[in-house]
């Protein structure tokens, strides 16, 4: 059997050096427990530096959304003989994304979006190796021990020194942007989280890398996908399916806590410690992405925008992606929005993003099954636009003018996607459980306490 069609998204060109990052010590001991525990994660981000954000950074890491998207949907077919319901006709099998868009100034074109990543262990003897979980996805990927190109530094798996590896006799294949790729075998083993094990665990181990997943620019090894097996690349359950099928979690559900510290994944459950109040669930109307609908958007209580929208919720995407149209109407309500032209950039004069004054003050309430969660001004505020810095050095700063840019986005000159695409601008305001044996979301006030 083999597999032709890219199912891996991420690749994230980061500045700073993998070094500097480290994953945060467990809190507590890694025995499996009725109670669900608490994975600590980090957060990297490329697109954000001491108040500034890079624009060009944004676009890529909206492009790479939109290309992991259409893997699933590719998926989707593989996996159900039939087309993903929100599929529009004309979204061919491979991104039309990718043929359009041409390299960045680096060279790199993969994935600039955020990433929250933890430890687990793969094989026997366990090694450990840190991934980048994400709700979009839903394969396992690590760097294999054959891996020849852009895999030093990282921890590589070897599956001969393993007792439990298990080859598939299968191989996959990930297209990207640039024109590299990655690919690798399949084998099964025994992956463990936080003292959770999952016994045969599908997994790719890579022979090549591209650029992006080189040390220097992914301080994780690999990914650990986190959606339904639908858009499984691997045709195979996701690692938390697989805990559930292995008994080792009762309550068959995970948690999320994205924020600049204190970031958890929690599984079996959610962390009562971090959130207040009940949750607010909504259904997941198709199981492969964590798709559900959303009420309305508005900003500062005035007249919601947008009655019913499908959307997805995804931990591996930055900002909140929807389509052009609502995008235009919805910053023609904040004054001095105005949209940020790329001048003379190889990506293209429409960016997708708008420009928004620095000292953005609205409160955008985004709200699932008629109850409103906030976005904060701080966090839909992404930073003065980097792009701009020099311009603004002649100038004497004025936080009035619409430099800064805001966090909602629409992909230009494409095919529009049949959902909005819901990433951390929102999830860092509240706290979310993705219910797996209910198929439904849940959103719950932060516990700001911490
Ligand atoms: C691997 O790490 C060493 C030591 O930190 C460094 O000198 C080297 O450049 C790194 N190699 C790559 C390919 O990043
Ligand atoms: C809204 O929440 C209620 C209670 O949890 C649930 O029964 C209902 O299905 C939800 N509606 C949608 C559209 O998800
Ligand atoms: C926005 O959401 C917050 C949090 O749920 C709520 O307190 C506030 O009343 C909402 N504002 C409007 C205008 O709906
Ligand atoms: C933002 O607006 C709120 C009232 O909605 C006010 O309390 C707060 O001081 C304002 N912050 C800034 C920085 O203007
Ligand atoms: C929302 O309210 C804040 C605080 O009162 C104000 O500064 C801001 O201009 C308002 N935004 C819009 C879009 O009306």
């Amino acid at each position: 059997m083999h597999f032709t069609l890219a199912f891996l998204y991420a690749a994230i060109p980061f500045l700073t050096t993998a070094s500097a990052l480290t994953v945060p010590p467990a809190s507590r001991s890694p025995a499996p427990s009725a109670r669900g525990i608490a994975v600590p994660i980090a957060k990297h981000s490329r697109s954000y530096r001491s108040g500034t954000v890079d624009p060009v950074a944004l676009q890529r890491g909206m492009y790479a959304s939109y290309d992991k998207i259409l893997r699933g949907f590719d998926a989707y077919y593989e996996n159900t003989g039939q087309r993903h319901p929100s599929q529009p006709a004309g979204h061919s099998s491979l991104p039309l994304g990718l043929s359009r868009r041409k390299s960045s100034p680096d060279g790199l074109d993969d994935d600039d979006n955020e990433l929250w990543y933890g430890k687990i262990s793969v094989g026997t003897p366990a090694t450990e190796y840190k991934v980048d979980f994400d709700t979009g996805s839903s394969d396992i990927f690590l760097p294999g021990v054959d891996c020849t190109e852009n895999c030093d530094n990282h921890t590589m798996y070897d599956p001969s020194a393993s007792s439990t590896s298990q080859d598939r006799d299968a191989t996959f294949k990930l297209t990207y942007g640039d024109g590299s790729s990655v690919e690798g075998e399949q084998y099964t083993d025994v992956v463990t989280c936080a003292g959770l094990t999952a016994k045969a665990q599908a997994l790719g181990a890579a022979n090549t890398y591209s650029t992006g997943f080189s040390s220097a620019q992914f301080p994780a090894d690999g990914l650990m996908g986190m959606g339904f097996q639908e858009i499984s690349q691997f045709k195979s359950p996701p690692f938390f399916q697989t805990l559930i099928e292995d008994g080792q979690v009762t309550d068959q559900v995970f948690g999320f806590k994205l924020a600049e510290s204190g970031s958890e994944l929690f599984l079996g459950g959610t962390n009562p410690a971090l959130y207040t109040g009940d949750f607010t669930y909504v259904d997941v109307t198709t199981e492969g992405y964590w798709q559900t609908n959303f009420d309305s958007i508005a900003v500062n209580g005035s007249i919601p925008l947008f009655q019913k929208s499908s959307c997805i919720i995804d931990t591996g995407t930055t900002l909140i992606i929807g389509p052009e149209a609502a995008v235009n109407a919805f910053y023609a309500q904040i004054p001095y929005a105005a949209p940020l032209v790329f001048d003379g950039s190889s990506v293209g004069a429409t960016s997708g993003l708008y420009t928004i004054p620095c000292d953005f003050n609205s409160t955008i309430n985004l709200s699932f099954n008629k109850t409103a969660f906030s976005i904060s001004p701080d966090t839909f505020m992404l930073g003065l636009d980097e792009t701009i810095l020099d311009t603004i050095k002649l100038i004497p700063a004025d936080t009035t003018t619409n430099t800064c840019i805001g966090g909602l986005g629409f992909l230009p000159s494409l095919p529009p996607l049949p959902f909005w695409i819901i990433g951390d601008v929102f999830m860092r305001n509240v706290y979310t459980a993705f219910d797996v044996g209910n198929k439904r979301v849940g959103f719950a006030n932060l516990n700001r306490g911490r």
